[in-house]
């Protein structure tokens, strides 16, 4: 790796004096020196879910924090321990911090970064597939709390985002697959067939595709809400299953069950619906709900759903595409998460 090296895909984030460039492909994660020098920054926090020698010198003085992907990490409380640390390091908002790891980690540490003196650089490795498609891109940041999922949070954009391909190469295939179940959404808010690309080539259509919703929305006042897709059963699976079910296999269930939901309402046809099962299978990811899960616990987690508001809400296909369907009636809400097969 060498600092010239050049990222195979750039795709920029739009969003005037908070704009940034997210870099794509093997071997990226070389560019980070060059992004703290960027900065300006004198020294930089290191929040890391993989080993130091994954990581390039930052030609700063550095402080590394050993992270640990996974939800019940993503806490408000392992916000309060990271930003003790970064204020007896002494690092200032002129300087920078940099998340490497799952989704989960990017979202804490970005939150972290957003509140330490009110907002401190960040720059983030996503290195889990998930991350890299989605929850790294966009400044959506947020903890879980015990009543439900993402419920504290902030936008807070990066300065850079490093996609290197290379992490994907050491991931577990479970959660490659997990990572697939948010590409598998793109193809019912507005991507090309993804199947005709190869795996970088999906993860650089995925942020462009992110890349041009947060730019029109960055706040979530409506368009944004596509990137939801499948999202409301799906963190309800998340929270009904303790995290058992990981996000891209809830948002894959959420997926399906979506497209079964937008048929029952008349806003697609049966065929279409059935298209969303294929999809999601294609890509290895579950289609059925799992086992022991009661409908009355999923709908209380869905009616605490952000996008709520006073009823049940949903982004649904329709005639005019994807979008926000405010006030699904229960019955319809309980009767297609009946429809839906059970376990296998
Ligand atoms: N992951 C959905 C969003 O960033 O809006």
């Amino acid at each position: 790796m060498t600092q010239q090296l050049a990222a195979r895909h750039q795709v920029e984030v739009g969003l005037g004096d908070r704009s940034y460039t997210v870099h794509i492909g093997p071997g990226v994660r070389a560019l980070l020196p060059a992004a703290v020098a960027r900065l300006g920054a004198r020294r930089a926090v290191v929040v890391s879910a993989r080993p130091a020698h994954w990581l390039p010198e930052l030609g700063v003085e550095t402080l590394r924090i050993d992270a640990q992907d996974g939800e019940v990490n993503k806490t408000l409380a392992t916000v309060a321990e990271l930003t003790g640390a970064f204020a007896r390091f002494g690092l200032t908002r002129d300087d920078v911090i940099v998340s490497c790891g799952g989704g989960t980690t990017t979202d804490m540490v970005g939150l972290a970064a957003s509140l330490y003196h009110r907002g401190t650089p960040v720059i983030h490795l996503p290195t889990s597939l998930l991350a890299q498609v989605d929850a790294s891109i966009g400044g959506k940041t947020g903890v879980n709390l015990p009543e439900g999922k993402n419920l504290v949070g902030a936008y807070w954009q990066p300065a850079e985002v490093l996609c290197d391909t290379d992490f994907l190469d050491t991931l577990p295939e479970a959660e490659r697959i997990n990572g697939y179940g948010e590409l598998a959404r793109c193809h019912f808010i507005g991507a090309p067939d993804l199947h005709a690309l190869d795996l970088v080539d999906q993860i650089a259509t995925s942020v462009a595709l992110k890349a041009s919703v947060v730019t029109r929305d960055e706040r979530d006042q409506g368009l944004r809400h596509i990137l939801n897709y499948g999202h409301t059963l799906g963190h309800a699976l998340e929270l009904a299953t303790d995290f058992r079910l990981r996000h891209g296999e809830s948002v894959a269930i959420g997926t399906v069950y979506a497209g079964l939901l937008a048929a029952a309402l008349g806003r697609v046809d049966a065929a279409r619906a059935q298209e969303h099962r294929t999809v999601v299978a294609s890509y290895g990811l579950p289609v059925t709900l799992p086992e022991g899960v009661g409908h009355d616990t999923l709908l209380r987690y869905m009616r605490r759903d952000k996008k709520a508001g006073a009823g049940l809400a949903f982004v649904l296909d329709g005639p005019a595409g994807a979008e926000l369907v405010r006030d699904v009636p229960e019955t319809v809400v309980l009767d297609t998460l009946a429809a839906m097969p059970v376990g296998g």
